[in-house]
This record gives C-alpha cells, structure tokens and sequence, in this order.
C-alpha cells in the first residue's frame, strides 16, 4: 500500500516540528503568557534563597507565587499575642523582586491553627463575640500588613464536607455558619482591592460542587465580596475527567466568580484509600504496595503522567477567560507534600520537575498543551 505521505513531505514536518519547538517558548510563564499566570507554591527554602536550585526554578518559570506554609496562622500568628513576621517578610519581598503576583495562603482555616484560638484561659471554648474579635484581628493585621502588595487571599479555606454540608469546625461550632461571610468581610475592609478566594479540593464531585455553588449564591446574594473560587486541584491519573473539571469550571464561572487553579498536583501512586481527597487529617498505613516507584518512574506511568497534564491544562486553556491562574502545589517532586499524604514517607512524582531539578516529560507537555493559547 501506498504511504499516505511521501519521503520528502513526511521530513518538511519532522523539520518543521522541529522548527516550532525550537522556537517553542520554553518557561512555564511565556508559554501561558496571556492566558494565565502559572503559580507555584513556594517554601521558605525557596524564597530565602536557601535552595539556590529551587529558587532559580521559581524565579525562571512562574509569575506568581503562594506560600506553602509561611503565612498560614500556627507560623504568622503562634501565639495569641504574638506575630512572627520575620519569614512571610521575606516571602513578598522575593515576589516583589520578582515581579510576581503574590498569593496569601490562608486566612481561616481550621487546620494549622492553634488550639489557643478557641479557648479561654481556662481551656473552655470561647464565645462567638471573642472568636469573631480573634478573627478579625487577625485578618485585618495580617492582611493589613501587606496591603495592596499581597494581591490575591484565600479567605476561606476547606469549609465544605464532601457532602457539600458545612464541616463541622470550630469556627462553625462558635461563630456559626456567618463566619465565612464574617471573614470575607474582614479581609475586603482590610484590603478593599485584594482577590478574595474561597479554596477548596475535590469540587469537582458533584455533591461538594453543589455545596460550593450554593455557598457562592449565598454570599453573593448578600453582597459578600467574593471573586473567586480556587478549585485545588489535588488530582491523580483518573480523576477528575476532563469533562468534570470542564464542567466544574463552568458552573463556577456562571456564578460569576473567576476561577483559581489554586493547588495542582497528580498523584501517580495508588490512590483508591482517598480519590480526589485533600484532607490533611486522614493517614494511610504505609505498605509497600503502596510505594511502587522507590526507584523511578516507569517510562509509562511517566507518560500517561505528561498526557493527563496536558489534557488538564487543555481544559484550563479552554476556559482562559475565568481561569486567572494555575498554582502547582510544589516545583520539584522532593518537595511534594504527596510523598508524606496519606501514607507517610513514599515516592511520588506529582509535579513537572523532577528531583534534581530537571524538567519532566509532563514539563514538556505542558508547554506543548500551550499552543492553542490565545494570541498576547
Ligand atoms: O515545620 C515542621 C518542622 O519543624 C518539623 O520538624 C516537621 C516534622 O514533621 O514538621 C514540619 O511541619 C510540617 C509542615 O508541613 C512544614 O513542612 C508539618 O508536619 C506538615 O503537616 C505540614 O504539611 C503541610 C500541610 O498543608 C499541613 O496542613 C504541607 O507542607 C502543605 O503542602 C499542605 O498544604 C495544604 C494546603 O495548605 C491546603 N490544601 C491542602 C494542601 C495539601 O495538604
């Protein structure tokens, strides 16, 4: 049978794909440029400079940056009394050298926060007047401190069950449902120009999705100031479909809110204890089973691992005009929370640079997913 194309047409494309990605554009920012900013989760390793290798990444491939750890409230606030800005400091200033868009990471949240926040000096929980005093404190020193420099806060964070309920916390337990009304309000009046996030996993699940619908409706229909809605992202091979993601993003941008790829990472070990779960609280026991890749990679799941970030970010260009970023949680795959969650101490390889620093095949087909992006 005749070969549908001839010898020399089949080299004009191998030259001409050659060409292209020769001229491809090659950090994660320029080839997103006018689409969206590409984020990464930064530690303070990153940003003091400590790891010279990470932070290089950083500073060559992403505009915009959120703070792993740094600024949740057991680190900027330990104590009642006591503020710890040394560290978060010098997190927006490295942005700020950098001209990234800075991200705050988180207000409210009802882990990493602690156990004093709740409590009289007795030990008994406080009322919902002290709690909501605490918390406004809280809010307008922290986002006050960094006004107009921090553009972009995840206000709420995690306050949905799976169910699409309210999570029984103690922030609900005190204040009531309001406190997420409560502390959008706070972070608006300290900062009447910052993005104002409600960020949340697994939204992509219809029961929980609705929950983050009716939520939205709720504040927006009492003139709650809320922008966006930052989907995490916490995902593995499988999940979600691309037509759960298209169809999450979607239903967010009805509702007229943007939408915020807030924590992106794929899972590539076995997942099925905790699909499409984020919840920091729930611990698998480790098994060897469960830690297949000690040694590497396979070059398979390595390719089914850039297929699947191609298609995600294919479904996030799709919907360029809601999407305002994409956050990987993490840059190289060492520094991954998803090797110690839900089984402590395994191998993962969940983002687009490896352990030594290089780019991935997912890297690539990242970069390759960007071609169809709108022109600057
Ligand atoms: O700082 C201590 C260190 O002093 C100590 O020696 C070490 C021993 O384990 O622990 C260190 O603290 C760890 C901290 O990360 C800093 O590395 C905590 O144990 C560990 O639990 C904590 O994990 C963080 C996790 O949130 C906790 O809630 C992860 O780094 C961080 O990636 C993760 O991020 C969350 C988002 O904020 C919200 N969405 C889910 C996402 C993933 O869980």
């Amino acid at each position: 049978m005749k070969p549908i194309l001839s010898a020399p047409v089949l080299l004009a494309v191998a030259a001409t794909m050659l060409l292209v990605r020769a001229q491809a554009p090659v950090t994660l920012k320029e080839a997103y440029r006018g689409a969206f900013l590409i984020g990464a989760a930064v530690n303070a390793a990153q940003f003091t400079g400590q790891d010279a290798r990470g932070s290089a990444l950083v500073k060559t491939h992403f505009n915009s940056i959120t703070p792993e750890n740094v600024l949740k409230w057991e680190n900027i606030h330990p104590r009642l009394d006591t503020y710890a800005f040394d560290l978060p400091d010098k997190y927006v200033a490295f942005g700020e050298e950098n001209q990234m868009l800075i991200v705050g990471h988180c207000l409210v949240w009802h882990n990493q926060i602690p156990g004093e926040v709740f409590r009289d000096a007795r030990g008994n929980l406080v009322k919902r007047k002290v709690l909501l005093k605490r918390m406004r404190d809280h809010i307008h020193m922290v986002v006050g401190r960094y006004k107009g420099r921090i553009k972009s806060w995840d206000v709420v964070n995690e306050a949905l069950n799976d169910d699409g309920t309210l999570r029984q916390t103690l922030w609900l337990r005190i204040i009531g449902p309001d406190y997420i009304a409560k502390a959008f309000k706070c972070a608006h009046e300290a900062d009447p120009h910052a993005e104002l996030t409600y960020n949340d996993y697994s939204l992509e699940n219809e029961p929980k999705r609705n929950g983050a619908i009716a939520l939205v409706e709720r504040l927006k229909a009492r003139g709650i100031p809320i922008t966006s809605v930052g989907l995490q992202g916490h995902d593995n091979l499988a999940w979600p479909s691309a037509d759960e993601e298209d169809r999450t993003i979607r239903a967010f941008a009805e509702l007229g809110v943007n939408v915020i790829i807030s924590e992106l990472d794929v899972d590539v070990l076995p997942t099925e204890l905790t699909e499409g779960s984020a919840d920091v609280n729930a611990h698998v026991n480790a098994d060897p089973s469960l830690n297949p890749y000690v040694s590497g990679l396979p070059d398979g799941v390595q390719q089914t691992l850039a297929r699947r970030y191609a298609e995600l970010f294919g479904v996030f260009l799709r919907h360029h005009e809601v999407v305002r970023r994409v956050t990987l949680w993490g840059v190289t795959d060492g520094d991954s929370w998803r090797n110690d969650w839900p089984v402590k101490g395994r191998t993962n390889y969940p983002l687009l640079f490896d352990r030594k620093g290089q780019p991935k095949l997912a890297f690539e087909a990242v970069i390759g997913a960007s071609a169809g992006r709108p022109a600057n």
